[in-house]
């Protein structure tokens, strides 16, 4: 009998119906594109099988394979409290016990917009959405129904989600393909966007004062808003120029375009008050998701009064069978009651510990005595470069001088020790409420282990 079980369990091995990241991606790659469901987690990043989890506890993730890993990737900046946070775990059981989702107005969609309001100086009022992506397209369109114009002005190297006309310059390229940093050659990102979709979209180079002022003399009048991340966060950490962005908001001002601050990844995390907090901006529109839904789909379209009246009644027009969903709106007035608590702590702890983690990163380069390793980092964001510069300034540095396929050596090497950073060089770290300083320690161990290891 115990042999036959036992027999039994093997062959179920033998047919692949274990739960190891491999067996389930080869069942994956069968009924789902490349085995995932979003190219940036599959085989395009990881080079083969990623690894498929299984649970997450505080900082912690879990693979199906039983390995433990200290996750600095907190689903893409999504989790400010960490994994599996009491205080969620409670609310999602207590609210789902009492319907998962109306559809309908909410006294908590009322309360969580009344503490965005009381939070964020620039927000009058506020429209929910589920993504960032969402809310960047409702952005643009009352943008320009807003001002009537129909330019929108992005830069090199920033991501507002997947909609056509702002999915141009969004991924590195080969720097001969990048043009002159006067007049960017435009590339849209994927397959199927038609050009029509994208013909009032300026690509502008980031971080240089002339490229801004002669792009808002040329396009100015005519721009709906000038679109822009506050900390570049889809190129690693790039931080922006002192004056940059308060220069970008007086242009934007001068010139009657709206000054569109994109704080998806930058909201609630950065600063209670995100960007804009940070550097002294009152924008005409902000939009966040991420960290806002501390773990569940959440994301708003916020601004002056007198801009976001444009929804009303559909005027500019935007919908959703899943807006304001009660289970995500509840979690993030948790999130929000946490982190804003005894002063705002939760900011002041995640900041702390994404400047010790910076730090450690670059004394365990430097006793490693290999050159070209800089870490660039704002408050609880870092990423590691590797680099023939001394510092990575803008998209074009980017391009040109990242070496995107040793990061993912150093990353890949990095989860065989326990420690889960995304492989793209492109994206970043985070630091969350449940971190400590004994994860930083051990994933500064692992990294002089690697670094030792690597070729
Ligand atoms: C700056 C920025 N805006 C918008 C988005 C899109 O958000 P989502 O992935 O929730 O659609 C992202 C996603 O990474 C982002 O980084």
């Amino acid at each position: 009998m115990f042999l036959y079980e036992h027999c039994a369990v093997n062959q179920i091995v033998v047919q692949g119906m274990t739960n190891s990241s491999q067996s389930l991606f080869d069942r994956g790659m069968k009924v789902l594109v490349e085995g995932v469901s979003s190219a940036s987690r599959g085989p395009a990043t990881f080079g083969g099988a990623p690894r498929y989890m299984s649970h997450g506890a505080g900082a912690r993730l879990y693979d199906v394979d039983g390995r433990e890993y200290i996750d600095w990737m907190m689903a893409f900046g999504a989790l400010p409290l960490g994994h599996a946070h009491p205080k969620v775990v409670e609310t999602i059981a207590r609210e789902a016990a009492r319907g998962t989702h109306f559809a309908t107005a909410l006294e908590v969609e009322v309360e969580v917009a009344e503490m965005l309001v009381a939070l964020l100086p620039h927000v009058e009022k506020v429209r929910f959405a589920n993504t960032g992506t969402e809310a960047a397209m409702a952005a643009f369109r009352l943008a320009r129904g807003h001002t009537g114009r129909r330019k929108i002005i992005k830069f090199e190297g920033h991501y507002h989600g997947w909609w056509d006309a702002v999915l141009v310059n969004t991924n590195p390229l080969p720097p001969t393909m990048l043009g002159h940093p006067n007049d960017p050659i435009r590339i849209p990102d994927s397959s199927g966007i038609p050009e029509e979709a994208w013909k009032d979209t300026i690509v502008v180079r980031w971080n240089d004062f002339d490229a801004l002022e002669r792009a808002m003399a040329l396009h100015g009048r005519d721009a709906a808003c000038v679109v822009t991340e506050g900390v570049m966060s889809n190129m690693g950490v790039i931080p922006p120029k002192p004056g940059y962005l308060n220069r970008m908001q007086e242009l934007c001002r001068q010139h009657g375009a709206l000054f569109y601050l994109d704080e998806t990844v930058t909201g609630f995390r950065l600063a209670a008050g995100g960007c804009a907090e940070l550097y002294g901006l009152s924008p005409d529109i902000v939009t966040y998701g991420k960290a806002l839904g501390g773990g569940l789909p959440m994301a708003m379209i916020g601004g002056r009064a007198e801009v976001m009246a444009g929804l009303e009644w559909g005027k500019v027009l935007h919908f959703g069978t899943h807006n304001a969903g009660r289970l995500a709106l509840h979690v993030t007035k948790v999130m929000l009651e946490t982190m804003l608590a005894d002063d705002q702590a939760g900011f002041a702890k995640i900041k702390d510990l994404g400047l010790k983690m910076a730090e450690a990163i670059r004394g365990v380069a430097r006793a490693s005595n290999r050159h070209g390793i800089v870490v660039q980092g704002v408050n609880s964001m870092f990423q590691v470069f590797f680099t023939d510069r001394p510092e990575i300034g803008d998209f074009r540095d980017f391009c040109a001088h990242v070496d995107r396929a040793k990061f993912r050596d150093f990353a890949l090497r990095l989860m065989d020790k326990g420690v889960y950073m995304n492989p793209s060089a492109t994206l970043h770290s985070l630091s969350s409420l449940a971190h400590t300083e004994a994860d930083i320690a051990a994933t500064a161990a692992a990294m002089a282990e690697v670094l030792e290891e690597m070729p």
